[in-house]
């Protein structure tokens, strides 16, 4: 029987433990931890996750704000708002949605964000500190993973983790933290020019899947007692449904699951996780602007 790495359950207990700092801090006469968004057109999608950072804010008691720029907007004019972000003593950090708008050069937008507030550990510089080890701002989503594999008490020194998909924003950092001292995997990374993608995911004793593909992983390709993690998130029209669709991800988990030790569901699984690691991160950023240890 394989048991959920249940994300929903997990943020809750971490968002529980923000608020009581938060609560705590506050009560000393401090002002809450601020995190911002910005945001450039109207993508759904984009729009979601905005508001799901948004409402994840203020459950913890955070002060939260969202900048929002038309689709037209011109590098310039967002790179003249990042400034303004960057040298606001009042934000501890802030993020830009992505993906932006074709016009714009997104690592342009990404590396003008100072790396001191750069809660998304996007920039450069953070993504530089994280592959030498050093103190960073670690990408939300690999980090929300980390923390799954931690908290759930998942083995993984010596393991064998395959990653399939090699996104600068999951693939990528995940790859590079688990296979650091302390989680100790052995990390092949795949990607749409792997060669017999079925024998390397077969092989793998941790799995993770960011490739995008609904229903991508089936059940001939998991070893018996693997544990699954699935970072896709598909919205399927479904009319049984009151909102008119349902969530899958990039696992079939109607017949993956049976064969996992651990898996986490979608959704509630990394998705709850990822933003309450921008949450820690921005805690962390708050603590060192106000020189709390
Ligand atoms: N778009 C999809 N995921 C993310 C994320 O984690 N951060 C930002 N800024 N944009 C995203």
């Amino acid at each position: 029987m394989f048991q959920l790495l249940d994300g929903k359950a997990l943020s809750l207990q971490i968002k529980d433990e923000l608020a009581n700092e938060v609560r705590q801090l506050t009560g000393e006469g401090r002002r809450a931890p601020h995190l911002a968004a910005v945001i450039v057109g109207e993508d759904g999608a984009s729009m979601t996750y905005v508001a799901n950072k948004e409402k994840s804010s203020h459950e913890v008691g955070f002060t939260s704000s969202v900048y929002r720029f038309a689709e037209r907007t011109t590098e310039e004019e967002l790179l003249k708002s990042i400034d303004f972000l960057n040298n606001d003593p009042e934000i501890d950090g802030f993020i830009v949605q992505l993906p932006l708008p074709k016009h714009i050069n997104e690592q342009n937008v990404i590396n003008a964000i100072s790396p001191d507030k750069d809660v998304d550990g996007f920039t450069s510089v953070n993504v530089g500190r994280m592959v030498l080890s050093e103190e960073a701002y670690l990408p939300a989503t690999p980090m929300g993973i980390c923390t799954l594999l931690k908290r759930y008490g998942v083995e993984t020194v010596g393991k064998h983790c395959v990653v399939v998909g090699r996104s600068n924003i999951v693939g990528t950092p995940v790859a590079n933290l688990l296979s650091r001292k302390g989680f100790d995997c052995t990390v092949t990374l795949c990607h749409s020019k792997t060669q017999n993608l079925a024998e390397l995911t077969r092989q793998a004793d941790i799995l993770i899947v960011a490739i995008g593909k609904p229903e991508f992983v089936t059940a001939d390709m998991v070893k018996e007692g693997a544990t699954v993690i699935d970072v896709g998130i598909h919205r399927i029209p479904d009319d049984t449904k009151k909102s008119g669709y349902r969530l899958i991800g990039d696992v079939k988990h109607s017949e993956v699951d049976k064969h996992c030790a651990w898996v986490t569901p979608v959704p509630g699984g990394v998705g709850p996780l990822t933003i309450v690691s921008l949450l820690q991160n921005t805690m962390k950023a708050y603590k060192r602007h106000e020189g709390i240890k």
